[in-house]
């Protein structure tokens, strides 16, 4: 197989950020928690932490946010700092390479200030030991000189807010994620909270949008709102060249439909992933690497990019000997599901 046929980055349903959404998506994005779509138990208790630090004029506790991809972390935390009235300072794991970076921005920050981290799980140790001081008790230690004569002194540092993103928790050092005082998972969308993003974004773009449009591109967008607000600017394409400008149903359809992507959101590279591992493995078990191998891709990709939501539609499996495509997927590629090995409800393989 081509490993050209799975281009990872330049899919439209990728959930990653890309130079495309960097155009729109700060004119798209909320601004205050009110704003902010979805995502009700995180916002119903940072409401109450954010009321009662201003209550108390203190600094709001370190947040870690989880989830996958797309789901507005970043957003959240600006809005967090907006709300709070203190100065949002950004960065990321990767961006961060060497500890005097991390004291730089640790020390310009002023009290009650956020610091954003970005993939914070992909600091480096060395790193990761500077910040262990910084949250705990405000203070920054830095090592002078080398060798015999070397020594450590101890400066102060503003009472800060860090808050943490990441798509993978569990890859967190143990140290680290215990210095977090609110720990905070966001959710996949639901179509109707996704269909309302979808308004409001149409209204910010002066896009005219109907009920059922919007509806028709949020089922499609993997439960993801950056998904779904670059689902939207294509349609409108679509809309303007083949249409009146107005999204409707059927215009979202014609226009998906002609993207590939499927009312489930599944597009092509999702489907040749999937008949992949029915064609060559007979439907699984596979192990990530091989998977990897056969697609031309990172195993990272596959793990963060595809199966999140093949995992919860149910047409993957994770089993200790590999991947499997369950009958569900089977059906919804209209391929006859006939299989040697087959999955009992717990999960594990069993031969027929
Ligand atoms: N745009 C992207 N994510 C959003 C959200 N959660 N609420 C409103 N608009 C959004």
């Amino acid at each position: 197989m081509d490993s050209n046929e799975f281009d990872f980055e330049d899919r439209i349903i990728s959930s990653g950020y890309s130079a495309e959404d960097a155009d729109s998506e700060p004119g798209l994005r909320p601004r205050s928690i009110d704003e902010y779509i979805g995502q009700e138990k995180a916002k119903e208790i940072l409401k109450i932490y954010i009321d009662a630090v201003k209550l108390r004029g203190d600094t709001l506790d370190h947040v870690l946010l989880y989830g996958p991809p797309g789901l507005g972390k970043t957003t959240l935390s600006a809005i967090i700092a907006s709300e709070l009235g203190v100065n949002f300072r950004v960065t990321s794991g990767p961006a961060i390479e060497k500890q005097g970076d991390l004291a730089a921005l640790l020390s310009n920050l002023a009290d009650g200030d956020v610091l954003f981290i970005d993939e914070i799980h992909r600091l480096s140790r060395s790193i990761e030991e500077i910040l262990y001081p910084a949250m705990e008790d405000y203070s920054l230690d830095i090592i002078i000189g080398k060798g015999p004569a070397a020594r450590s002194i101890r400066l102060p540092l503003a009472k800060f807010t860090l808050i943490g993103a990441t798509t993978r928790a569990g890859q967190l050092t143990t140290p680290l994620r215990d210095r977090f005082g609110v720990l905070l998972r966001l959710e996949l969308y639901t179509p109707e909270e996704l269909a309302s993003i979808v308004r409001r974004s149409a209204g910010i773009l002066d896009v005219p949008i109907d009920d059922d449009g919007a509806l028709e591109i949020a089922s499609r967008s993997r439960g993801t709102p950056r998904i779904a607000n670059r689902l939207l600017k294509r349609v409108r394409d679509f809309a303007q060249v083949k249409g009146d400008g107005r999204i409707t149903c059927d215009i979202a359809r014609h226009a998906l439909e002609t993207l590939e992507i499927d009312e489930l959101g599944l597009d092509n590279t999702d489907r040749r992933m999937l008949e992949a591992i029915i064609g060559y493995y007979d439907g699984g078990p596979v192990g990530l690497e091989t998977l990897a191998a056969t697609v031309g891709e990172e195993s990272v990709t596959i793990e963060d990019v595809y199966e999140p939501y093949l995992l919860q539609l149910g047409f993957l499996n994770r089993t200790p000997r590999g991947r499997c495509v369950t009958r569900a997927a089977y059906e919804h590629l209209g391929i006859p599901y006939r299989r040697a090995v087959s999955e009992s409800n717990d999960g594990q393989m069993k031969i027929e």
